[in-house]
C-alpha cells in the first residue's frame, strides 16, 4: 500500500506556541499517536462534486459590480522537493476584503463589507503545476490575541492532492509588510528562510500594465524548501 511522507518538524510552525494564544487551546499536551494511514484515508475522498467555474479564479467577477480595492493577481507553481510540477491539484483561497472584513458570521471588525467581494476562490494546478488567481489586496486587520493585535496582509491558502489527508493549508503574505515581525502567527515559524518563503514577492512578468501588480507565490510541498504549511508539526 502506499504511503504519504511525514514532513519533518523543523521548519514547520509548532502546534503549541503561547504568543499565538489560540494555540493555548488548541495545541495537544501530550505527544501524537501516530497511526498508521488506512485505505480510507489514502483513497477517499476525493474532491471535485462540483466542476470548477469560470469565475471561481477570478474574485473581481463573481457578483455585478466590481469590488474596491487594489486588484492583483496572485499566482505561482505547487511542486515538490525536486522542482517538479504537481499538476491538477486542487487550490483554493479565502482572505478578507480591502477593507480588511471576512465574509463570515464570526468577523464583527468594524470594516465595512463589500456587496461586490465574497474572498473565496479555487482552481486546478495546470501539466506545468501553475495557478492563477485575480483578486483584490486584502487589508490588516484586528485579532484580539494581545493588546493592539493587527494580521498582517494576508491570504489563506489550501492545496487538495488526490485524497483527504494530502490537504495542506498555509498563508501567503506581502513584501515588505511593517506588521510581520510582531505577527505571533508567521512569527511562530523557528527558521527565517522559512518564514521568507510565506511572502510572496513582486513579479513585473506577472504584472499586467494598465491592469494588475503580480505577486508570485509558489508553493513547495516538502523538502528542503518546503513551505511552512499549519498542523505539520
Ligand atoms: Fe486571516
Amino acid at each position: 500500500m502506499k504511503h504519504y511522507p511525514r514532513p519533518e518538524p523543523c521548519e514547520q510552525p509548532p502546534l503549541f506556541h503561547p504568543p499565538y494564544c489560540a494555540s493555548l487551546r488548541r495545541a495537544p499536551r501530550k505527544p501524537l499517536i501516530r497511526l498508521p494511514h488506512t485505505l480510507s484515508e489514502l483513497t477517499g475522498p476525493l474532491y471535485g462534486h462540483n466542476p470548477i467555474g469560470e469565475t471561481d479564479n477570478d474574485l473581481t467577477r463573481q457578483h455585478p459590480g466590481e469590488p474596491l480595492g487594489e486588484r492583483i493577481i496572485v499566482a505561482g507553481r505547487v511542486v515538490d522537493e525536486d522542482g517538479r510540477a504537481i499538476p491538477n491539484t486542487l487550490v483554493e483561497l479565502w482572505q478578507s476584503n480591502a477593507a480588511g472584513r471576512y465574509r463570515h458570521h464570526a468577523d464583527d471588525h468594524r470594516a465595512p463589507l463589500d456587496p461586490n467581494f465574497t474572498g473565496a476562490g479555487r482552481t486546478i494546478t495546470d501539466d506545468n503545476g501553475n495557478y492563477r488567481f485575480l483578486t483584490i489586496k486584502p487589508g490588516p486587520y484586528p485579532w484580539r490575541n494581545h493588546s493592539n493585535a493587527w494580521r498582517p496582509a494576508h491570504i489563506h491558502f489550501s492545496l487538495f492532492g488526490p485524497c483527504f489527508i494530502t490537504r495542506l493549508i498555509t498563508q501567503m503574505y506581502f513584501p515588505d509588510d511593517p506588521l510581520m515581525p510582531f505577527d505571533p502567527i508567521s512569527q511562530s515559524i523557528p527558521d527565517e528562510g522559512a518564514r521568507r518563503r510565506l511572502v510572496s514577492r513582486l513579479d513585473l512578468n506577472l504584472t499586467e500594465p494598465e491592469w494588475a501588480i503580480g505577486y508570485r507565490f509558489d508553493l513547495v510541498l516538502r523538502g528542503r524548501d518546503a513551505t511552512p504549511f499549519e498542523g505539520q508539526s
